[in-house]
């Protein structure tokens, strides 16, 4: 198709450099990490996604509050899948500009795909013609580690006339990449786990910060499994219904996959009366069903394993998303660099019914998305909370600085050219329409040495938070650190869990895990939990959660009070008396929490 429509592309591009003279809308400096290989072939396929502004957004943040807070007489009250469609759709007059400039470019409409409210226009387009639409140059890079290769530039431009109905246009300055995710792994053997748990017969009998005790099995403190998390979640003997419809799902990104195989043998060492019981997978932008052990990752394997293992009987679906593969040259089928969550958000908006609970446990640091492309994401976010979901994002493993946990290769530097020492939030964490989930371990709970938490430089400090922020950064900060981090940020994480030595089965065969996607399924499960006792009563699910824990859902939190995440060279943030920026509100008591929520 694409080889016919070009020379008409060209001519057409040629007629609007006349008419149009173009003016900037992105410059970065070139980024960390990344080489420049020379000029992108012209005939190389980009899928270029083209944001029309949201043009009644604001008024879909105020139904988002509404609904989520306890306070208001609208609680509960979510927007249909039309509702809020109708908010987000973008005005005419930047449908008719965008599609006549499309056009003129020599794009028909039938080359368009569009998002369900019309706000994202998708067009597959050869290189040499991205280039005249945007004005600009597309090179290729790769990255300096690990070989990743993007069709990418550092600028791009648009008619002055398009600025008021264009937002941005990606893949362009966005180079994003695939982040390690460290998990803290070992694997080991079933006869050393028996005795590990040997070696800790008994119990352990803590003091929770309201006063209460809570006992569990000394084995947790080595080994957690689903019977431990339902001991330190205190769910106690609570079990989800299975027939009222709650469900739960893991969004996964980046060739992650989940095993059938790896489920079974974790139930069957867990919990035997699971067997069997199964999962769907559901296939998001050519994402696979990659059943093969020899993938070499494995997070969302386990995230699913310990999600299902806590709402069993419920169960749940894998969201494998494709996208942003490595850059194959002379290919137009293999050029999926669609940045995936604006993927993911394009298939999960366009469904009428969703799984109630959906969490995702990736980590880009903020900076190196752009703020147009992350702002957009998180009003995608936003949207799927005022439907009803609850959506639960991991905080990160870099402490304060990037996703390296490592200190001799851990880059705490702004990239914006000056190259200032900076504490970096992670993204999609900092978006204030998720809630963050921070990483703890061991009985008593103290953080992991690697939980994020910090201040977005996007987001402002939502009202939620603000008070118990404030109270951090006046009674406990003092003014440590200042010129690190954005003061006036979204403060993330937002509560956290048990993160440590989790039993789960990866390739075949029982390994020991640990890292912030593990506290995040732990988190998002008892949400499930929550949901399902929601349902049972007769309620709507509670949707986006952080109007509600942050009020009356604090009291269901034992707080963390002490340890500490180093990074960048510092000791970082402490745990503290009260929400700090490693563990939030602290550790979540499923009990109170339901008591709470079902009285909502
Ligand atoms: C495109 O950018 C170049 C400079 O990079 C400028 O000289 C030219 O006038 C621009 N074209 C349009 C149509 O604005
Ligand atoms: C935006 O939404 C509000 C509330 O739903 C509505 O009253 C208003 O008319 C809308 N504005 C526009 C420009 O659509
Ligand atoms: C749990 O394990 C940690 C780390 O080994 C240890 O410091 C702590 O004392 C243990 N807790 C109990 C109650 O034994
Ligand atoms: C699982 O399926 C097998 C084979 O059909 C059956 O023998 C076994 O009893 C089932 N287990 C459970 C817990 O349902
Ligand atoms: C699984 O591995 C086999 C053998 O290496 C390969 O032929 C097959 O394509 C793989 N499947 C997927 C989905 O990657
Ligand atoms: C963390 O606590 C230690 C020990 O009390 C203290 O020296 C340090 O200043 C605190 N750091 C921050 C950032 O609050």
């Amino acid at each position: 198709m694409w080889p016919l429509l070009l020379p008409f592309a060209l001519a057409g591009s040629a007629y609007s450099t006349i008419l149009h003279a173009h003016t900037l809308v992105e410059s970065i400096v070139s980024p960390d990490g990344w080489v420049n290989l020379g000029a992108a072939p012209a005939g190389h396929i980009i899928p270029l996604r083209i944001a029309l502004p949201q043009a009644n957004f604001s008024a879909l943040e105020e139904h988002l509050y509404a609904v989520s807070d306890p306070a208001h007489k609208r609680y509960g009250a979510h927007l249909s899948k039309a509702e809020v469609e109708a908010l987000v759709a973008p005005h005419p007059d930047s449908v008719s500009a965008v599609d006549t400039w499309l056009s003129e470019h020599g794009i028909p409409n039938s080359a368009c795909t569009r998002s369900p409210a019309g706000d994202w226009v998708s067009v597959r387009v050869p290189v040499a013609l991205a280039e005249s639409m945007l004005n600009t140059t597309f090179y290729k890079w790769k990255h300096v580690e690990d070989d990743v290769e993007l069709v990418r530039t550092t600028k791009y431009s648009l008619p002055e006339h398009l600025h008021a109905h264009i937002e941005l246009v990606q893949p362009t300055t966005l180079f994003g990449r695939k982040k390690g995710q460290p998990a803290m792994v070992r694997s080991v053997g079933a006869p050393q786990t028996r005795a590990h748990a040997l070696r800790s017969r008994g119990t352990i009998t803590v003091t929770r910060s309201d006063g209460s005790t809570l006992t569990v099995d000394a084995s947790c403190n080595v080994t957690v499994t689903i019977a431990c998390l339902r001991q330190l979640l205190n769910i106690g003997d609570y079990r989800a219904s299975g027939t009222n419809g709650n469900r739960i799902a893991v969004a996964g990104y980046l060739e992650e996959y989940a095993n059938y195989e790896d489920q079974q043998i974790f139930y069957k060492d867990q919990l035997p009366e699971a067997v069997n019981s199964s999962f769907t997978y559901t296939l998001v932008n050519g994402g696979r069903n990659d059943q093969n052990f020899s993938s070499d990752t494995y997070q969302d394997n386990t995230n699913m394993q310990t999600v299902l293992g806590l709402v069993f009987p419920a169960t749940g679906t894998y969201y494998s998303t494709g996208g942003r593969g490595p850059w194959i040259e002379d290919s137009d089928t293999d050029a999926d660099t669609v940045p995936p969550y604006g993927a993911w958000l394009d298939f999960v908006l366009a469904q009428e019914t969703l799984p109630q609970t959906i969490m995702t446990a990736y980590q880009s640091d903020e900076q190196t998305i752009p703020e147009s492309y992350a702002k957009r994401v998180c009003a995608g976010f936003a949207q799927l909370g005022a439907r009803g979901i609850s959506l639960l994002v991991m905080s990160g493993n870099g402490g304060v600085g990037d996703a390296n946990p490592d200190p001799r290769t851990q880059r705490c530097w702004t990239n914006d050219g000056r190259h200032k020492k900076r504490f970096l939030p992670a993204f999609p964490a900092s978006c204030p329409f998720v809630t963050t989930v921070g990483a703890t371990m061991h009985i008593p709970e103290v953080p992991t040495d690697v939980s994020g938490g910090g201040f977005s430089e996007y987001w402002s400090r939502p009202s939620y938070q603000d008070d118990v922020v404030s109270e951090y950064l006046t009674r406990q900060l003092r003014g440590t650190y200042a010129g690190l981090y954005n003061p006036n940020g979204r403060a993330i994480p937002d509560v956290s869990a048990q993160a440590y030595n989790f039993r789960i089965a990866e390739w075949g065969h029982l390994g020991m895990h640990g890292g912030g996607q593990e506290s995040t399924a732990a988190f998002a499960g008892l949400v499930s939990l929550l949901n399902d006792a929601r349902i049972e009563g007769g309620k709507p699910p509670l949707g986006f959660l952080n109007p509600f824990l942050y009020s009356a859902g604090t009291a269901a939190f034992n707080d963390i009070t002490s340890g500490n995440a180093p990074g960048c060279g510092t000791q970082g943030f402490n745990a503290t008396v009260g929400w700090d920026p490693i563990t939030g509100l602290g550790t979540p008591d499923f009990g109170k929490l339901k008591d709470l929520a079902l009285a909502l």
